[in-house]
């Protein structure tokens, strides 16, 4: 079995990221900057935002981090957005969501400048991806399809199976699989009879946010198992993922770990688009 190593490849590539942004930055005199904006206080986003932080300094990128208090008006946090929008010093703007329930989020990402998304969350930058046309790529399902290429797995004639449908993972990273030549199977947690779907994946990744949901009895032997999980088990109250992995290592060909796995990649693809948007940017210039 092999366990992928999520920890480790977010390194290399972020060691390439930082490499590129040393020779860039020489060249264009100032190097990539990235602006996060948080708004209130959520735990889950405290900490996603500060390891955002730490990536940009591991890469060279500049980062700026705005927090804004959880009453924040929508039109003052659009506001922020057009600002950073027009600043030509910033060159990626990332919205950490959840947001607060009284700010629209679809407002927000439409705010966005598309060539400063570098989420890839804009609708001209979904659109891109699913129409083939030039776009950022969303980090999480671009740091999955890197995962796969580490451990050796091409999708191209497998049946992949993804379990989700949010527009941030499960609908992009179907539409990669399929660009990438596998045959894919769309699910949810209210699929019928998922079990029977997933004994016939080679590729299944799960994005459904259910702890443990995928056990050993709905894996077949040899499938390469990605899981998108961030949950807590109810029993020990620690970090887990939507895959039993204790059941399912051992039938697995290869598995990512939580944490280890898909986490790490997200941003360190992050890291890479951010160093995408101020290339495009700079160059075009
Ligand atoms: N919250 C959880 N994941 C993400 C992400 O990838 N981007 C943003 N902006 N917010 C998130």
């Amino acid at each position: 079995m092999i366990l992928i190593d999520g920890k480790a490849t977010a390194a290399a590539l972020k060691e390439e990221v930082r490499i590129k942004v040393l020779d860039a930055a020489a060249r264009v005199g100032r190097a990539p900057h990235l602006a996060v904006i948080r708004v209130g206080e959520d735990p889950a986003s405290v900490v996603y935002v500060r390891n955002k932080e730490k990536a940009c300094d591991v890469t060279g990128i500049r980062n700026t981090t705005i927090v804004l208090p959880e009453e924040t008006t929508e039109e003052a946090l659009l506001a922020k957005v057009q600002e950073l929008n027009r600043d030509p010093l910033v060159d990626g703007i990332l919205v950490q969501l959840p947001l607060p329930r009284h700010i629209s989020e679809s407002k927000v990402i439409e705010t966005i400048a598309m060539e400063k998304d570098v989420d890839g969350f804009h609708p001209l930058n979904v659109a891109g991806l699913w129409q083939k046309t030039p776009h950022v790529s969303p980090c999480t399902p671009k740091g999955i399809m890197k995962l796969l290429e580490v451990a050796g797995v091409d999708p191209k004639g497998k049946r992949a199976v993804v379990i989700g449908r949010s527009n941030i993972v499960g609908l992009p990273a179907a539409k990669m699989l399929l660009d990438a030549n596998a045959t894919v199977t769309m699910c949810h947690t209210r699929t019928a009879n998922l079990a029977d779907e997933t004994r016939r994946a080679e590729i299944l990744v799960v994005a459904a946010g259910k702890a443990k949901m995928i056990t050993a009895d709905m894996v077949s032997p040899g499938a390469v198992v990605i899981d998108v999980g961030m949950d807590r088990d109810p029993e020990t109250g620690k970090l887990c993922g939507d895959v039993d992995f204790e059941g399912v290592a051992p039938k697995a060909y290869a598995i990512t770990p939580v944490p280890g796995g898909v986490g790490p990649m997200t941003i360190a693809c992050l890291m890479e688009n951010t160093l995408e948007c101020y290339l495009r940017r700079t160059e075009a210039r």
